[in-house]
């Protein structure tokens, strides 16, 4: 199956993959993914995004896989194709890249369309994590119980806080490494400016977003940040209670006022992601009326090695020096 540097490909070639991939997000996860496709397909252009295209026998693009390079981690941004065989060559393609040889590090974060896209993955050592999207109707939403608690808006000075409180609460957790890689603070500020500021996990809500103060000003009790899908959903993109203060209903309490603040207007669903492992925060979203929508793949592994390259690399196909 061939696959070529997509940034050769026509736009023209590329449109019916741009449409089909929005038309399935938008479809099973109520989740327009329009301003990060065209911010793809820009870079694309410019040849700043690195990827491939795998073409039939009549040249039709049948998949398509891009990722980029930054801070020593190669990020996969997609991994599509309508078959396993081509998932499998174009990861093999992303793997014997020369960024790739440079990276210590290499994560995906992936919605993939077809089965077996997990074993393309472990069987090139990536431990896969499953996400689990879920979903809710907003007046479906169970209201919190228990004492109320002081729930407050969102302020752009809370960013320090909020890295603090985000660090902690992920502190030794794989979820944690997956955002902030070592757990330090300077990774949790850069995930919070991506979630802040580019629509990779949807447009920024400052009047949806809602933090509970700690015990003392320079520390939050707690955090939802939410932002938003399409005009019909909204997301929690992240939701974290200080582990002082856990089974207090800190986090009840915040998604209930979220969800109260996107009521009256077109909102109709909350989404949110959580790991397939995370049982406390399934059993908080399982309490409140979420269910299970979809399942995305948290892939990551460390650097490549000549003894843990992918396995046409060990089979000894010629590759990048790495
Ligand atoms: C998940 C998390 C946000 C829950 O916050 P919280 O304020 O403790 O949650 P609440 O007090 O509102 O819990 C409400 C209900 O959720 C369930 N729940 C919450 N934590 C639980 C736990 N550790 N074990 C079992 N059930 C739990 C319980 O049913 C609880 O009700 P109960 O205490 O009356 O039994 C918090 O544990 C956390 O910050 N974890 C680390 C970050 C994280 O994983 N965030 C979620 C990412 S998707």
């Amino acid at each position: 199956m061939p696959c070529d540097d997509w940034r050769q490909a026509g736009a023209a070639e590329l449109a019916p993959w741009y449409a089909a991939e929005r038309d399935r997000w938008t479809r099973v996860l109520g989740w327009d993914p329009v301003l990060v496709l065209a911010m793809a397909e820009e870079a694309r252009q410019a040849g700043r995004l690195a990827g491939f295209v795998a073409r039939d026998d009549a040249g039709r693009i049948t998949g398509v896989a891009y990722y980029n390079h930054e801070r020593g981690a190669l990020q996969i941004g997609a991994l599509q194709a309508e078959r396993a065989d081509v998932v499998r060559d174009l990861l093999d393609r992303i793997l014997e890249s020369p960024e790739a040889s440079f990276a210590r590090r290499y994560q995906g974060f992936l919605f993939p369309p077809i089965g077996g896209v997990d074993v393309a993955l472990t069987r090139r050592r990536f431990d896969v994590m499953p996400q689990l999207y879920l979903g809710c109707r907003l007046d479906g939403l169970a209201p919190p119980a228990g004492t109320p608690v002081q729930v407050r808006p969102w302020r752009d000075e809370d960013v320090p806080a909020a890295a603090r409180l985000l660090a902690r609460a992920y502190a030794g957790t794989a979820t944690g490494a997956a955002f902030a890689p070592e757990g330090r603070l300077d990774e949790w500020v850069a995930y919070l400016g991506a979630v802040l500021h580019s629509p990779a996990c949807g447009a920024f809500e400052p009047s949806q977003t809602v933090v509970i103060d700690g015990p003392r000003p320079e520390r939050l009790g707690g955090l939802v940040l939410t932002t938003r899908l399409s005009p019909s959903t909204v997301h929690l993109a992240q939701v974290a209670v200080d582990p002082d203060q856990h089974r207090r209903g800190l986090a009840s309490a915040m998604i209930g006022r979220v969800a109260r603040l996107s009521s009256g207007g077109a909102t109709r669903d909350v989404t949110l992601l959580v790991a397939d492992d995370n049982a406390p925060a399934r059993r908080l979203y399982e309490r409140l009326g979420f269910e299970q929508r979809s399942v995305f793949l948290l892939a990551s592994r460390g650097r490549i090695t000549r003894q843990s390259a992918s396995p046409r690399v060990a089979e000894g196909t010629a590759v990048a020096a790495r």
